[in-house]
């Protein structure tokens, strides 16, 4: 059994197991949010639809990938929650829960099947009568262009996303999208968790399309560890501006939406108060966060990122520096949560086997926080708030969308997920935290509506709002306690009560002075 814990660098394959409650600081309500702030859920397009071979969709890399013989695969996204066929039933269970955005992503082999050129006009049928459906329920689309599903086609022809071509497709792909579904959506991001798809999909060969270099742990057929995640986090930020300019330029003036860029958020806190571990934890940041978002935002990558990286680090040309800065209206995040970092290398438990790529070039060592282990990981709202802190102050305020957050359960089974209900009162508030001191936040999203397909984990890794029986045929979903949880605060009955401040306070400082 090669090793899972590699997992845990993952959004949603975050293997989270919650061992303690955690409450916010202050009372609170759905009122005390900005009226224009939007509360809902997230999925994405092969997780949560499965049909794969319906209606001439063809395989993605994630199909590929699910269907290979590597160790640590679970299942498949064949069925999954069987969203294609089930559309409706789900916004309608949204509606009741009064939600007010929903996150979907768009399988670009469902919509164009060959990477380029013929579109499907089944696949645009789906997406249509989807939005459609959600707008007509009052509820906001938020749509993701890719989210680690390009068409095997284009990986079989040129590599994906390790070559540039991929630029021009993706560029065309958003354009048909843009065309069909644009008149309804306003709230596009491009890149689902840029960051970690460059170095997990290509460092560690962690997710699709799983490329590393050969023979480390996982035992990737193809890839460079080294140089991989630079080149790809290059393409999709040329990828991205390309888009961003695209809409710019034809839709912008018509449509009126935004355009936004989207990074795995991980939460950074010092292991001790060392000065050294100081120095890594920002060190951390400069390479989780600056390598992309540095370039996005003012222009070319952190020095310390080329000074580290040299040669394997792409270079951008003046006229891509200039498209790709100041290329997003804002900045999406998946956040689920913080790890200690100290200054020391060493191949740690959570990146095993990347030996010689970008963790390596980070230099420090990151790893759960407290009594956390890579099956029970703590809530630490607080490091939401120390992220938002850091993302207003470096990145000039940006409008902050939170794409995902979210709490696996220890069972699937579980329909009375108490600690889930904790968790979401704790990360709620630490978002109203962050507006209350100045970051301009606009949406969270919670992982995920109902039960899904999970790249780590599959079926027994449960984020679900709604179970899901999946050995039942007809996927049949049941509200978990969440949802009504989530329905009162929606609906302004329930509010985050100020209980045991004093304590909590004590407790969230314990957290923060780890
Ligand atoms: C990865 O690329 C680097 C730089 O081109 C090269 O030196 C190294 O040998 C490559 N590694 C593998 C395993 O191909
Ligand atoms: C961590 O676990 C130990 C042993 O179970 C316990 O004594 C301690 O209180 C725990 N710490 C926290 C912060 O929960
Ligand atoms: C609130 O924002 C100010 C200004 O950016 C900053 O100095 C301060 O540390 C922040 N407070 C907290 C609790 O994050
Ligand atoms: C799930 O579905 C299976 C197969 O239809 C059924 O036997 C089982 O009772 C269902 N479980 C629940 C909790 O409904
Ligand atoms: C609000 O949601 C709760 C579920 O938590 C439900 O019982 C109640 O009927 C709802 N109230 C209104 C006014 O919709
Ligand atoms: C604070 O932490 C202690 C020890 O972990 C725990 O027993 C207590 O329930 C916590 N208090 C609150 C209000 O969460």
């Amino acid at each position: 059994m090669k090793m899972k814990p590699l997992s845990l660098l993952f959004s949603h394959f975050l293997v989270i197991v919650l061992t303690t409650s955690y409450v916010p600081v202050d009372a609170f309500t759905r009122s005390d949010f900005p009226e224009d702030f939007l509360f809902g859920a997230a999925t994405s397009a092969y997780q949560w639809e499965g049909a794969v071979n319906e209606d001439g969709r063809t395989p993605s890399i994630w199909d590929t990938f699910v269907h290979s013989d590597r160790p640590g695969i679970t299942g498949n996204g064949d069925i999954a929650s069987d969203g294609y066929h089930k559309y409706k039933e789900d916004v309608k269970l949204m509606a009741e829960m009064g939600l007010e955005s929903f996150r979907i992503s768009i399988s670009w082999s469902r919509l164009i099947p060959n990477g380029r050129g013929f579109v499907n006009p089944k696949g645009i049928l789906f997406y249509k009568n989807l939005i459609k459906e959600l707008k007509r329920h009052g509820i906001e689309p938020q749509v993701t262009l890719y989210h680690y599903d390009h068409p095997q086609s284009l990986e079989d022809e040129y590599g994906g996303w390790v070559d540039r071509k991929i630029i021009e497709d993706f560029t065309a792909y958003a354009d048909v999208c843009f065309r069909e579904f644009g008149e309804d959506v306003k709230l596009w991001t491009t890149i689902n968790e840029a960051t970690i798809f460059a170095t997990g999909s290509y460092g560690q060969g962690l997710g699709p399309p799983g490329r590393c270099t050969p023979n480390i742990l996982v035992n990737c057929p193809t890839g460079n560890s080294s140089t991989e995640p630079y080149l790809v986090g290059h393409n999709v930020l040329l990828a991205h501006a390309s888009v961003y300019k695209l809409y710019k330029l034809k839709y912008k003036s018509k449509q009126r939406g935004s355009i936004g860029f989207s990074i795995y958020a991980l939460g950074l806190t010092p292991a001790t108060n060392s000065k050294d571990d100081e120095i890594a934890t920002q060190r951390a940041q400069t390479f989780l966060y600056a390598w992309l978002l540095k370039p996005l935002v003012f222009g070319d990558y952190p020095d310390e990122v080329k000074r580290t990286v040299g040669s394997r680090l792409p270079v951008f040309s003046e006229e891509e520096l200039e498209q790709v800065k100041g290329s997003s209206d804002f900045l999406g995040l998946i956040h689920y949560t913080t790890f200690a970092v100290t200054n020391r290398y060493s191949p740690s438990t959570i990146f095993p086997m990347d030996v010689e790529g970008f963790t390596k070039d980070m230099g420090v060592y990151v790893s759960p926080i407290g009594n956390s282990t890579f099956f029970a990981s703590e809530p630490a709202p607080w490091g939401l708030e120390d992220t938002l802190e850091y993302l207003k102050d470096s990145y000039n305020n940006p409008p902050i969308y939170i794409l995902e957050n979210g709490a696996r359960l220890e069972s699937h089974s579980i329909l009375q997920d108490t600690k889930r209900i904790d968790y979401m009162k704790g990360y709620i508030g630490a978002v109203l935290n962050a507006i209350k001191n100045g970051s301009d936040m606009r949406s969270y999203l919670i992982w995920s509506m109902v039960d899904l397909y999970e790249l780590l984990g599959g079926y027994s890794s449960s984020f679900g709002l709604y179970y899901v029986n999946f050995s039942d045929p007809g996927r049949k979903r049941f509200p978990r306690l969440s949802v009504s949880w989530y329905t009162g605060f929606l609906n302004g009955t329930i509010d985050v009560a100020p209980q045991d401040t004093i304590q909590l306070k004590r407790n969230f400082s314990s957290y923060s002075s780890l």
